[in-house]
């Protein structure tokens, strides 16, 4: 048991698919887990553990933004030594190209967070995705026959900006893909705690048209995202 997690010492898997929303754990376990069981209820950021063709994974939810996932990414790296991280979120698509449902692959994350400068006494760490597992990820997508694009991925601290017209064009001009809210820290726990991650993202709105799926086409937009985490875990 740790602070915000009431699992049992062996109740989590080495390796966590997260997602920040603790509905879609709940969903991804109950539909694609076999022999599933939750593992937390505290907050109601709720855990499952389960198997996928006979390998034994943990789906949980880490809720939204980079200082509630890096609560949830200590405990589960530290106090339940978690190996390996796959993250399945959603993202704003900011090149054009990118439709509604495509899948990016996190090969790094920008930030405007002061959440790694503080702990780099105020310079800056390049947060990646680990090699191994983007190589198999895309290898898996292509397998699959799903379009999948690699990339540079911008973690902001904000969803609501008081400048969001113009506040992407230096990060668009630099070639980042989309924007979402918690790669930068999951990359940066994982190098510090030895732990391999990868990002995947699907997108769930097009920042440039203004284009955003609803709630039902985000559910089935993920199905490409959850198989590509699953055949990797
Ligand atoms: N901004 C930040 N995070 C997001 C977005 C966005 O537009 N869409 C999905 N996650």
């Amino acid at each position: 048991m740790s602070l915000h997690i009431e699992a049992k010492p062996g109740d989590i898997a080495e390796t966590v698919l997260i997602s920040g929303d603790p509905k879609r754990a709940r969903h991804i376990a109950e539909t694609m887990l076999t022999d599933s069981s939750c593992f937390n209820e505290v907050r109601n950021m709720h855990g499952f553990t389960g198997s996928f063709e006979g390998k034994k994974i943990s789906v949980m939810g880490t809720g939204m933004g980079m200082p509630s996932t890096a609560i949830y990414l200590h405990e589960l790296m530290v106090d339940y030594q978690v190996k390996k991280v796959i993250r399945m979120g959603t993202c704003g698509c900011i090149q054009p190209g990118l439709e509604l449902g495509h899948v990016i692959m996190a090969m790094g994350a920008s930030t405007d967070s002061n959440i790694n400068r503080s702990a780099f006494n105020g310079f800056d760490f390049a947060p990646l995705a680990d090699y191994a597992l983007l190589e198999s990820a895309r290898k898996a997508a292509l397998e699959m026959g799903a379009e999948t694009t690699v990339g540079n991925v911008f973690s902001t601290d904000l969803f609501y900006h008081p400048d969001d017209s113009k506040r992407y064009q230096v990060w668009m001009d630099h070639n980042i893909l989309c924007v979402e809210m918690e790669t930068a820290i999951l990359y940066t726990m994982a190098s510090r705690f030895g732990v391999s991650a990868l990002s995947l993202l699907t997108v769930s709105d097009n920042i440039l048209t203004k284009a955003s799926a609803s709630t039902l086409d985000r559910e089935s937009a993920f199905t490409d995202m959850v198989q590509i985490a699953l055949k990797i875990a």
